[in-house]
């Protein structure tokens, strides 16, 4: 089984960027805690970041054949991008949706997603321990369908 994750805008800024809401791990702790409980599940882990959106896009659209799942925790383009939203729904792979914070705690513009409806599961809220998280629920999901 392999799996794809991928990390939207700002994000590589883990760790400096905004510590009371987004804790003080880095992007490589996070993609470290998805690559090693990917492995305990006897699944493998890419991961990519990207501040761009057509980037994104593009990793979307290339997933597809390579990967059997996508995690992404798309950050501002959550609320604002069509385009992620059809890359997802184009590529047809079971992709699950991730938030460091709880988004609805936040500000109201945060509480409209464009791509959680075109994935399997939403997961927001848990910090660092989500990318954990988000593999198990993604690789039972894959097993399970
Ligand atoms: C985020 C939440 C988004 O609203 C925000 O734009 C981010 C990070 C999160 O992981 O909590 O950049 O996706």
């Amino acid at each position: 089984m392999k799996l794809l994750l991928l990390n939207g805008p700002n994000l590589r800024l883990l760790g400096t960027r905004e510590p009371d809401i987004y804790g003080s791990f880095t992007l490589a702790d996070a993609e470290a805690l998805a690559k090693t409980t990917a492995e305990k599940f006897g699944a493998t882990l890419d991961a990519f970041q990207s501040d761009i959106e057509g980037e994104l896009v593009s990793a979307i659209g290339q997933a597809r054949g390579v990967y059997d799942g996508i995690i992404i925790n798309p950050a501002a383009y959550t609320h604002t991008s069509v385009a992620l939203r059809d890359a997802i729904a184009a590529a047809g792979l079971p992709t699950v949706e991730l938030h460091i914070s709880n988004t609805h705690k936040r500000e109201a513009f945060r509480h409209v997603s464009y791509t959680a409806p075109v994935c399997v599961a939403q997961l927001q809220g848990f910090g660092l321990t989500g990318y954990a998280l988000a593999v198990e629920g993604l690789v039972a999901y894959l097993n399970q369908h």
